[in-house]
């Protein structure tokens, strides 16, 4: 029984492609559509590499292109040296590429697929906000039609953990900060899987040979896409495997009684050295606070069982 329509807005990337496999495999998980974004790479680099992910995985999934840039700034630096020339750590390609682009554009296509699931339909959100902060400009009712946004981005100081681009800003959030702050300020369900959570779920090389080895197909692209993201994770201190930032996100959607959430709005800087910072003013927070006291509620991630979201990863894929 589908319990879960999505639609996977992604920067495929090899953490977004990790938890993309997981989406097709997942028994309650309907993917509506992939839309791709700048952020790991260029726009059509990890448009292409959408397309190739569905071709491979999710062969009936519609896949439609999205912004090439944020709102307000021009798109980051290419970053090849975590996720590789490719953005897919260069591994060999087998399969035609048989998924089309859809020819909308990523923020028509969530308008159009929502309004078709009205109160159905899951965000799933991976890389810079763009596509969505679009989609609520294009057509600000979609946020009464919408089930839920989930993304993963931000950091919240939870253990001390600091952002992953700069010491306040997250990857996601620093690639669109304005677009990230219109979209935690619009009145729907938001929930945010944090560096704070997926910096402590790991997947470790032995972990992924297992996957690798009990998999078939899907566990054999899991070892080889994420070979060339270890070796990144190795220059950064993490010796040994991955963090599963996006499948953080995607195991949220389907098991978030694994995650422990904190709630109160979210803002983010835009400018200044510190911006794309992740601010949440919790609701038990007595002290006036306008910039925030006037925005919805968020549900943001404070704690994981880790092992649970590994172990649902598995047994999934297996
Ligand atoms: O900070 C981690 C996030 O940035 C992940 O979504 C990763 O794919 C990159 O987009
Ligand atoms: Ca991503």
């Amino acid at each position: 029984m589908t319990l879960h329509k999505l639609i996977y807005d992604t920067d495929p990337g090899i953490d977004d492609a990790i938890a993309l496999v997981f989406q097709a495999r997942h028994p309650q998980i309907e993917l509506l559509g992939i839309t791709s974004v700048f952020g790991n790479a260029d726009i059509d680099t990890t448009t292409t590499n959408a397309r190739y992910l569905a071709s491979r995985f999710a062969p009936d999934v519609p896949v439609a292109r999205g912004a090439s840039a944020p709102l307000e700034s021009a798109p980051p630096a290419p970053i090849p040296h975590i996720h590789g020339d490719d953005a897919l750590g260069n591994i060999e390609r087998t399969g035609d590429v048989t998924v089309q682009e859809d020819g909308r554009a990523a923020h028509r296509f969530i308008i159009d697929t929502v309004r078709a699931h009205p109160g159905e339909v899951t965000l799933l959100a991976v890389g810079p906000l763009t596509n969505l902060a679009l989609a609520l400009r294009d057509d600000p009712e979609i946020a009464s039609l919408v089930r839920e946004v989930v993304v993963m981005g931000g950091a919240f100081g939870i253990n001390g953990v600091l952002g992953n681009v700069s010491p306040a800003a997250e990857a996601n959030m620093r690639g669109d900060p304005h677009a990230a702050d219109i979209v935690f300020s619009a009145p729907w369900k938001v929930s945010i899987v944090g560096l704070d959570v997926t910096q402590v779920t790991i997947m470790t090389n032995a972990f992924l040979a297992d996957v690798r080895d009990s998999a078939g197909d899907a566990g054999r692209f899991v070892w080889d896409v994420s070979r060339f993201y270890a070796r990144f994770h190795v220059e950064e201190g993490v010796t040994d495997g991955i963090y599963a930032h996006d499948y953080s996100a995607a195991a949220y959607v389907v098991a978030r009684e694994l995650f422990t959430t904190r709630q109160g709005p979210v803002r983010v800087l835009t400018e200044g050295i510190a911006a794309a910072l992740t601010i949440q003013k919790p609701l038990a927070m007595p002290v006036p606070a306008p910039e925030w006291d006037t925005r919805p509620s968020c549900d943001v991630c404070i704690g994981v069982n880790a092992d649970a979201v590994l172990d649902l990863f598995a047994k999934t894929l297996r």
